[in-house]
């Protein structure tokens, strides 16, 4: 490859010091966390791969703009400004600004969904689902059958399974469909892109069976670079031109402008039909702020209108894409396999494959991301049954999540790549003797949420060490 292509178009002008605990330091950090990162305290760690939400780094330009920022109630400049640039991107002839994403799902869904109507999705993100149910409907999961081959090149395993979706638009439950929601990039589902045919059928689907079709283009970018690289027709477009058009085959979007909108805040929500907006926006007004601001400060709508610009640069993408994929390829390097292909905004781990000897009831995945805190100060999220096994009332698992994953979610402009160097260098040091990795049995949990406040503690050894390790057994968990 062309050396100069993957050199990021930027130089860093600030910096933020990162902390060095000991290992004492660490693992006394992590017991008084109850073994969820969640809970740790940001001067604990140092390199925070927790999420990509909110966590990148500022350009001068944005910070230039954000002093312009027009601070009044009403008709401010900035939002005038930001207006006019998510116009110009999208298409949508009304633009509705949230404080972050949920929020737009929130407004959206209690504007659009009935209860007892179904919301179809190639996956929802978690606050997704989880609002769509508040209105009481019911959220439905519709990947395509080559995501659950965690080791497919398929270029495309962020689509939806096209046939299923005919299936429920056509049969008894047909009538029951009030929306159908494409993400794009599919973060549930190894941050895998969504391709333009698949948006496009999608499309052709809804308009022949009358049904909303909107998108959750939280990375909309992300996902327009890798159309730009992957799907044949669409080689000689800027990412600039992919996005604009996968926005034009929906008839509205709900955005969370924490990721690609390069701020550490905002979202909007995108619509065409004067009554959608008209209810979504009495809603805004009532709980997130007047139209021209919902929620959002002046400074920041200057810095979000000045990020959508800048994150469809294509060279920015480019480097941003290599260099996730050169840490895909040190962790795989390194004996650690993760999903295939290597999106942009995470690497998901396959905590499973690596640590057979930790049963699902031992949470593989947290496991793995506690060593990675214990070993390196590295903090990040498990995918696993932790996160999406379902439990009985005792916080015991029943049924295990189909994969046990760890997260490692991506800022942008934050690391650089000497940063993920030592992030598999880490790895590997866990990959060359993984059955120290112990595991972990829930003390306790809420019941709703679980991953963010639960508390856990380190599975007692009480077997004899084995010729590799020490084998483990959970201790009340009614694990045999
Ligand atoms: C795909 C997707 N949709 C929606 C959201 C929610 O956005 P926010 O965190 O801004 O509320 C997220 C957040 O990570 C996301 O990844």
């Amino acid at each position: 490859m062309d050396l100069q292509k993957m050199v990021p178009p930027y130089r860093i002008k600030v910096v933020e010091p990162i902390p060095f605990l000991t290992t004492e330091e660490r693992r006394r950090a992590l017991t008084e966390a109850g073994y969820n990162p969640f809970n740790l305290r940001a001067d604990q760690i140092t390199i925070d791969l927790l999420s990509d939400s909110g966590t990148g780094a500022t350009s001068s330009a944005q910070e230039a703009a954000a002093a312009l920022g027009d601070e009044s109630y009403a008709g401010a400049r900035s939002w005038f400004r930001f207006r006019d640039e998510v116009h110009d991107l999208t298409g949508y002839s009304h633009i509705l600004p949230v404080h972050q994403g949920r929020a737009g799902e929130r407004i959206l869904f209690t504007s659009l969904l009935k209860p007892g109507q179904i919301c179809i999705s190639n996956t929802h993100f978690d606050t997704t689902h989880a609002n769509v149910k508040l209105v009481g409907a019911e959220p439905r999961d519709l990947p395509c059958p080559a995501a659950a081959d965690l080791d497919s090149p398929d270029p495309f395993k962020g689509n939806i399974d096209l046939d299923a979706l005919e299936g429920i638009l056509t049969g008894p439950e047909g009538h029951r469909v009030g929306l159908v929601l494409m993400t794009i990039t599919n973060n549930g589902l190894g941050a895998q892109p969504v391709s333009m045919a698949n948006l496009t059928a999608v499309r052709d689907l809804c308009r022949r069976h009358g049904v909303p079709f909107f998108l959750d283009g939280a990375r909309f970018a992300e996902n327009a670079w890798l159309v730009s690289q992957r799907e044949s027709a669409y080689r000689d477009w800027t990412p600039r031109q992919v996005a604009t058009a996968a926005f034009q085959l929906a008839d509205g979007c709900v955005v969370s402008l924490k990721k690609d909108g390069l701020s550490a805040i905002g979202g909007f929500i995108g619509l065409r039909d004067d009554a959608l907006h008209a209810a979504c926006e009495a809603n805004l007004i009532a709980t997130e702020g007047f139209s021209t601001y919902g929620g959002l400060a002046g400074h920041d709508l200057e810095r979000l209108a000045q990020g959508l610009r800048e994150v469809v640069d294509p060279a920015y993408l480019r480097a941003r894409a290599a260099s996730t994929a050169r840490l895909a390829r040190l962790i795989n390097d390194a004996g650690v396999d993760t999903i295939q292909p290597a999106g942009i905004h995470a690497l998901y781990l396959n905590a499973g494959r690596l640590l057979p000897h930790l049963s699902p009831h031992e949470f593989p995945g947290h496991s793995l991301g506690c060593q990675l805190y214990l070993d390196g100060g590295i903090r990040c999220a498990e995918l696993g049954s932790l996160y999406l096994g379902s439990m009985d009332d005792q916080h015991r698992l029943v049924t295990p999540a189909p994969f046990e994953l760890v997260r490692l979610a991506i800022p942008r402009r934050v690391y650089t790549d000497t940063h993920f160097e030592y992030v598999a260098a880490v790895l590997a040091d866990i990959a060359k003797d993984p059955e120290r990795v112990r595991g972990y049995r829930i003390v306790s949990s809420p019941h709703l949420l679980r991953h963010f406040k639960v508390r856990l503690a380190p599975v007692e050894a009480t077997g004899t060490a084995k010729s590799q390790g020490v084998r483990f057994t959970a201790v009340g968990n009614g694990k045999g």
